[in-house]
C-alpha cells in the first residue's frame, strides 16, 4: 500500500523487485499485489504485465455505475485500468468518515465486479487500552461483510491502527489472540473455511521474523516499507529465512 505517494517515476523502484522475485526461489509461493494511488494503476498494470505481480487500488466509491461523484472513481473504473484488488476500509480512510455501512456497499460492489478485495479492520490505541478490541473488530466484521456469502475473493487485513507507521508492534501472543478471534469470527459469517488474515502495521524486514511464527497471518499488507525496493525484498527475504 503505497498511500499517497509516488509519481511515474516512482514506478522504476518496482525494477529491483521485479529482477529479485524472478529469480526467487519461493516465488511460485509468493503473491505479491502493489496498490499504488490510482493515477499509477494503469502504468504500473503495464509494466507489470508479465510479471506475477498484480496491482490494486486503495479504495473505490461504492456507486455500481457512473455518477455525479466529483473526484470519485468506483471499481469497475478500476478494473478497467487494469487494478485486480481493492483496499476498503483503511483505518485512514474510517478516520475521516467512511463509516461500516459505506463499507459494505463498497465491498459488494467491488466482488460484484470481479474485483478481490483487501478489507481492513483495526482497533484504535484507546479502544485497545479499555480492552474492546474483540468488540471492536467483531463489529467492524459483521457490519463490513453484512449479507456477503461469497469468501473467495475476500482477504483481510488486521491493522492495529497504533502500529501504523509508528514502529509499534503488538506481542506475538496478542497478536495470536486476535488473529485467531478473527478467524473464527470469519468462519462463524462464512459457514466454511476463514479466508486468509493479512496483518499491517509497521512491517519490516525485521519485524516480519516475528510475524512469521505466528501461524494465523497468511500475510502481510504493507506501508511505508513497499515503497523502497530493498526494504521490500528484505521483507520477503526474512519472511522465507
Ligand atoms: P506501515 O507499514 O507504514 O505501518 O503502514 C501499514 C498500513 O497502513 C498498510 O495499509
Amino acid at each position: 500500500n503505497w498511500k499517497m505517494f509516488g509519481g511515474l517515476n516512482s514506478l522504476n523502484s518496482l525494477n529491483k523487485v521485479l529482477k529479485f522475485f524472478k529469480t526467487f526461489k519461493k516465488n511460485k509461493f509468493t503473491k505479491i499485489v502493489y496498490c499504488p494511488p490510482n493515477t499509477l494503476i494503469q502504468a504500473m498494470s503495464k509494466k507489470l504485465a508479465n510479471s506475477q505481480i498484480k496491482v490494486g487500488a486503495q479504495n473505490c466509491h461504492a456507486a455500481d455505475n457512473y455518477g455525479a461523484f466529483t473526484g470519485s472513481v468506483n471499481s469497475f473504473m478500476l478494473k478497467n485500468v487494469g487494478a485486480q484488488y481493492v483496499i476498503i476500509g483503511h483505518s485512514e480512510n474510517r478516520e475521516i468518515g467512511e463509516t461500516d455501512k459505506i463499507i459494505n456497499l463498497k465491498i459488494k460492489s467491488a466482488l460484484k465486479c470481479g474485483l478481490k478485495i483487501i478489507f481492513c479492520i483495526g482497533e484504535t490505541l484507546q479502544e485497545r487500552k479499555k480492552k474492546i478490541t474483540k468488540k471492536v473488530l467483531n463489529k467492524q466484521i459483521s457490519l463490513g461483510l453484512s449479507k456477503i456469502k461469497d469468501n473467495k475473493n475476500v482477504l483481510i487485513a488486521y491493522e492495529p491502527i497504533w502500529s501504523i507507521g509508528t514502529g509499534k508492534i503488538p506481542s506475538s501472543q496478542e497478536l495470536t489472540k486476535t488473529t485467531s478471534f478473527i478467524k473464527k469470527t470469519l468462519k462463524n459469517i462464512f459457514r466454511s473455511k476463514s479466508p486468509p488474515v493479512l496483518y499491517g502495521g509497521s512491517v519490516d524486514g525485521n519485524s516480519v521474523k516475528l510475524f512469521k511464527k505466528i501461524r494465523e497471518i497468511d500475510g502481510f499488507l504493507v506501508g511505508g516499507a513497499s515503497k523502497s525496493s530493498k526494504k521490500f525484498i528484505d521483507i520477503i527475504r526474512n519472511y522465507y529465512r
